[in-house]
């Protein structure tokens, strides 16, 4: 059934992505972004949908984002929760950034939904709450330490959002996303190794020493799997893990895969151990079966949605 859905980070990567589908399944989209990191190129098809409506508010400022509700009359069902802080090394200099943008903006966004009456919340998580593991991540693995304030402060969340649930939201799902890639991301390692190699066509230099290995997943299909278990999973509180198969990638195959792409005769530079910087996990390995359990799977390798989202994130820098 067509519903009115608030989304958060709508201008940025996965939230723009998310925009154009819910457009395109026919509910009515509201979306709000400081423009910390969004385009409003990424909702440029959005914005000439009439059932789209879009403005720039930090989603901290409650105040403002009741009255652009009011005005809209919105009648908001759910709010999707996609603003944060992405950038994992920003948060590590500065713990600030994580706790504004991607805590405070969680803690915010419930309070609205109290004040309005709103009922169900579902929210990006991330395997940065994890910290270090060993063996398959399941969504009941614990205790869990997580080693970045970004983990931290996504943890965090996720503790509001189920006392929430306990307090007066009607449902909540937590989605936990590995490394997610495609077209319009705004960071992450194919971003940087495509602008650092526009910028310095001779080298690319490599943050660790490229054996950090993580699942990769292309955001299409982590569009399919929010939306297929948002409609699907009906506890009151659902948290699910979302990945590609059992497979993961090196930060070295992207390195030579973007290289091969962008500047075929680039030399790599690799640094020092397995850690790209503080707080970067560098290897991890999810279990899905829980969501699989439910009814969804995905298509694509983690090798596969690497190539695919190089190709794209080539096409779009040219
Ligand atoms: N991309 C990934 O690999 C990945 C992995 C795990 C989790 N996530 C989570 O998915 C969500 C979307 O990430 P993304 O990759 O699209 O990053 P992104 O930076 O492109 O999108 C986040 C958006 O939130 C906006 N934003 C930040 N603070 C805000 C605030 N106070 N008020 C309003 N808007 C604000 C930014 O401007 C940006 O457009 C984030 O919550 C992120 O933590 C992403």
């Amino acid at each position: 059934m067509p519903a009115t859905c608030l989304v958060t980070g709508a201008a940025g990567f996965i939230g723009s992505h998310l925009v154009d589908r819910l457009l395109s399944l026919g509910h009515r989209v509201i979306g709000i972004d400081n423009m910390l990191l969004g385009r409003k190129e990424n909702l440029a098809g959005a914005l000439r949908k009439q059932n789209f409506r879009f403005r720039e508010l930090d989603a901290n400022d409650v105040a403002g984002c009741l009255e652009f509700l009011k005005s809209e009359r919105a009648g908001v069902q759910i709010v999707w929760h996609m603003a944060a802080n992405s950038d994992i090394q920003a948060g590590g200099t500065n713990p600030d950034v994580d706790l504004n943008a991607t805590f405070l903006t969680t803690y915010n966004v419930l309070k609205l939904m109290q004040t309005l009456g709103i009922g169900e919340i579902a929210f990006a998580s991330s395997s940065a709450i994890y910290g270090l593991h060993d063996g398959l991540l399941h969504e009941d693995t614990g205790p869990l330490f997580p080693i970045s304030t970004y983990g931290a402060m996504k943890l965090a969340s996720e503790g509001v959002i189920s006392a929430a649930v306990e307090r007066f939201a009607k449902r909540g799902w937590i989605f936990r996303f590995p490394n997610v890639v495609g077209s319009r991301s705004t960071h992450g390692v194919i971003y940087d190794f495509v602008k650092k190699l526009k910028a310095t066509s001779g080298e690319l230099e490599v943050l660790g020493d490229g054996t950090q290995q993580k699942p990769y997943l292309h955001v299409s299909e982590l569009i399919d799997a929010m939306v297929f278990a948002q409609g699907k999973a009906q506890e009151r509180l659902n948290c699910y893990n979302i990945a590609p198969p059992t497979s993961s990638t090196t930060v070295r195959y992207i390195a030579e895969a973007v290289v091969r792409a962008v500047s075929p005769k680039a030399k790599i530079r690799y640094g020092a151990g397995s850690r790209g910087w503080v707080g970067d996990v560098p290897r991890f390995a999810y279990s899905i079966a829980k969501i699989q359990k439910l009814g969804w799977s995905p298509k694509m390798t983690s090798d596969e949605a690497v190539d695919l989202a190089i190709r794209e994130n080539f096409e779009t820098a040219k």
